[in-house]
C-alpha cells in the first residue's frame, strides 16, 4: 500500500532513513567492528583477494561506480566496475583470487545473472548484493549480502540504491578490517559515521520543499545536465538517469573534469546544470568544482548547486543552493542523491507522468 502517498516512489523516498538503518542493523559490533558472517565467504578467502570486479546494470551500476572509490581507499584493492551486459560478452581476466560483486535489487536481472555465471566459469568468487530474498541471484553466488530496503514497487530505484551504497560501504570497510589495511583507524571511525547516516538522510528529507518548487519551475525545459567529481560523478549519472526515466527529458551526467574536453560546448543561456560539490575538507576537489561552476555560469548556465551546509564559497555562483548535511566525502552520495530523486519525481509529476510506471520500462529486466 502507498501509505497515504500519491505514488509508491514518494513513499519509498520517504522510507530511506529506515531502509539505511535496517541495512546497518546487526552488522556493527562493539568498538566499530563489523561482522558480516552471514555473507558466507570466509575471512581467509577475503584475505587472498587481489582484485574486485563489480557487475550491475542501471542504478545498481551507479552504486558499483561509487563502490570503486570506497574499495580502493579502505580495502586497498584494485577495483573495476562493469555494465553486466558488456562484461558477459568480453573475455575478462579473472582468477580464484578475484572477488566479483554482482549488485541487483531484484536479483532477477538477466544480464547480471549471466555475468555471474560467466565469472564463476572462470572460478572467481562471487558475492551478490540483493534486496529480494528467495530471488535467483543469491542462489547463483558464493555469498550474499542482503540490503533491507523492503519491497521496492516503483520502477525508479530509490531506497534500493541507498541501501546498495550502505552494502558496498560495509563490504569495503569489512575488507579493510580483515585485510588490516593502512586505514585501520579510519575504518573504525567510518563505521561510527555510517551509523549516523539514517539521521543525516532524514535531515535531507526535511528540507526538500525548495527542491520540489524548483523542479516544478523547470517542467518546460528540454534538457538538464548534471556534473560531479569523484563519487559525485556517479551521483550526477544517477540524477540524470532518474530524470530520463521519469520525466522523459534529455539528461546527462558528466565528470566535471571532462567539461573542457567537450561538454562545455552544450552550455547555453538558461540551461539548468545541477552540480554536486564535494565537502570542503577535500579542498582540491572542492575548489576545482567551484571553478567549474564559475565557468559554466559565465556561459549562461542556470546553476543548481548541491553543497554541504555552511559552504559559503559557492554562494556567489549558485542560482539555487541545495544544502545537505556535512559528511565524509565517500559517504556523501547517501545525502546528495536524495535531492536528485525528489527533483526528478516532482518534475515528472508536474509534467503529468505516472512516476511509478514510466513508459517502456519494467521493474526488472528479466529478458536479454
Ligand atoms: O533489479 P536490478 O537492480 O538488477 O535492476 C537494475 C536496473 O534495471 C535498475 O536499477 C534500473 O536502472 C532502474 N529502473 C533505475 O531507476
Amino acid at each position: 500500500e502507498k501509505g497515504g502517498y500519491d505514488y509508491f516512489m514518494l513513499k519509498e523516498i520517504a522510507e530511506q532513513p529506515r531502509a539505511v538503518a535496517d541495512t546497518l542493523l546487526g552488522r556493527i559490533g562493539a568498538g566499530g567492528r563489523l561482522s558480516l558472517d552471514e555473507m558466507r565467504i570466509p575471512d581467509d578467502a577475503l584475505r587472498d583477494i587481489d582484485k574486485v570486479v563489480i557487475v550491475a546494470c542501471g542504478t545498481a551500476y551507479h552504486a558499483g561506480l561509487i563502490a570503486k572509490y570506497a574499495i580502493e581507499h579502505w580495502a586497498g584493492l584494485p577495483c573495476e566496475v562493469e555494465l553486466a551486459h558488456e562484461f558477459r560478452y568480453r573475455d575478462p581476466i579473472l582468477s580464484r583470487s578475484t572477488l566479483v560483486i554482482a549488485i541487483s535489487q531484484s536479483g532477477e536481472t538477466m544480464d547480471t545473472l549471466m555475468a555471474v555465471r560467466h565469472a564463476r566459469e572462470q572460478r572467481a568468487r562471487v558475492l551478490g548484493i540483493c534486496n529480494v530474498n528467495g530471488s535467483t541471484l543469491p542462489r547463483e553466488c558464493d555469498g550474499v549480502l542482503y540490503t533491507h530496503a523492503g519491497p521496492e514497487i516503483a520502477v525508479a530505484s530509490t531506497k534500493a540504491f541507498l541501501t546498495q551504497l550502505v552494502a558496498v560501504y560495509l563490504i569495503a570497510l569489512y575488507l579493510g578490517q580483515v585485510r588490516g589495511t593502512k586505514w585501520g583507524d579510519e575504518v573504525t571511525d567510518m563505521v561510527h559515521l555510517l551509523a549516523e547516516m539514517p539521521d543525516k538522510v532524514d535531515k535531507v528529507l526535511e528540507t526538500m520543499e525548495p527542491v520540489r518548487a524548483l523542479a516544478r519551475s523547470l517542467a518546460d525545459q528540454n534538457c538538464v545536465l548534471f556534473l560531479g567529481r569523484h563519487v559525485g560523478f556517479p551521483v550526477a549519472m544517477e540524477g540524470a538517469l532518474k530524470l530520463k526515466e521519469l520525466a522523459y527529458m534529455h539528461a546527462e551526467g558528466f565528470a566535471a573534469g571532462e567539461l573542457k574536453h567537450g561538454p562545455i560546448a552544450l552550455i547555453e543561456q538558461d540551461l539548468p546544470v545541477v552540480v554536486v560539490v564535494p565537502p570542503r575538507a577535500r579542498e582540491v576537489l572542492h575548489d576545482k568544482i567551484v571553478s567549474n561552476i564559475q565557468e559554466i555560469r559565465a556561459r549562461g548556465a542556470r546553476t543548481i548547486v548541491i553543497a554541504e551546509e555552511g559552504d559559503t564559497s559557492v554562494l556567489p555562483y549558485a542560482d539555487t543552493l541545495i544544502s545537505v548535511p556535512a559528511v565524509p566525502t565517500l559517504l556523501q552520495p547517501l545525502v546528495t542523491t536524495v535531492p536528485l530523486q525528489v527533483f526528478a519525481c516532482e518534475l515528472a509529476t508536474a509534467k503529468g507522468h505516472d512516476v511509478d510506471q514510466p513508459r517502456n520500462l519494467a521493474k526488472s529486466v528479466t529478458v536479454e
